[in-house]
């Protein structure tokens, strides 16, 4: 049974993600329904971080299509090689965009988004999913952010 998480307020960032990691494990643990696992992992990051946004994109028939996400409605379809999702599936390498309207492309779901990170999801050398972060701040994700959704997004 899923318990609430425990994670201190006054802790850094990196603390934060220190905390998160053996808890989305225990989450995750005994559960192999895919949707119920996004569903919890996008939870626990929006709980935790309070994030804007926070979702996941699933590969299907060639396109992203909107998966469990925590925030504000989302648009549901992004091809492959636009705006920082799209790209960030034909890369297959994480994306952190300090000031979404200095990416070409952008695609902006939610006009109050000013910065994000992406990280592809992997499976059998082909991304299956990406997960998607999106700030009201701008310039709010760095290289913690990356090694730590990357860990996360492993356990996926
Ligand atoms: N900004 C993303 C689209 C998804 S939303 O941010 C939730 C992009 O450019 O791919």
């Amino acid at each position: 049974m899923a318990e609430d998480l425990i994670i201190q307020d006054n802790l850094s960032k990196e603390d934060k993600y220190k905390a998160l990691l053996p808890q989305i494990k225990a989450l995750l643990e005994g559960e192999d329904d895919v949707i119920a696992n996004l569903s919890n992992v996008a939870a626990a990051l929006k709980s935790t971080f309070n994030f804007w946004w926070v979702g996941f994109y699933i590969v299907k028939q060639n396109e992203l299509v909107l998966g469990p996400f925590q925030g504000p409605v989302a648009c549901t379809r992004i091809q492959k090689g636009r705006g920082v999702c799209g790209t960030t599936w034909s890369q297959a390498k994480t994306i952190i965009v300090p000031d979404v309207d200095e990416f070409p492309g952008h695609i902006a779901c939610s006009s109050l988004s000013k910065s994000e990170i992406v990280i592809p999801m992997i499976k059998n050398n082909e991304v299956w999913a990406v997960l998607d972060v999106d700030s009201e701040f701008l310039n709010h994700f760095d290289n913690t952010d990356a090694q730590y959704l990357e860990l996360i997004v492993a356990m996926l």
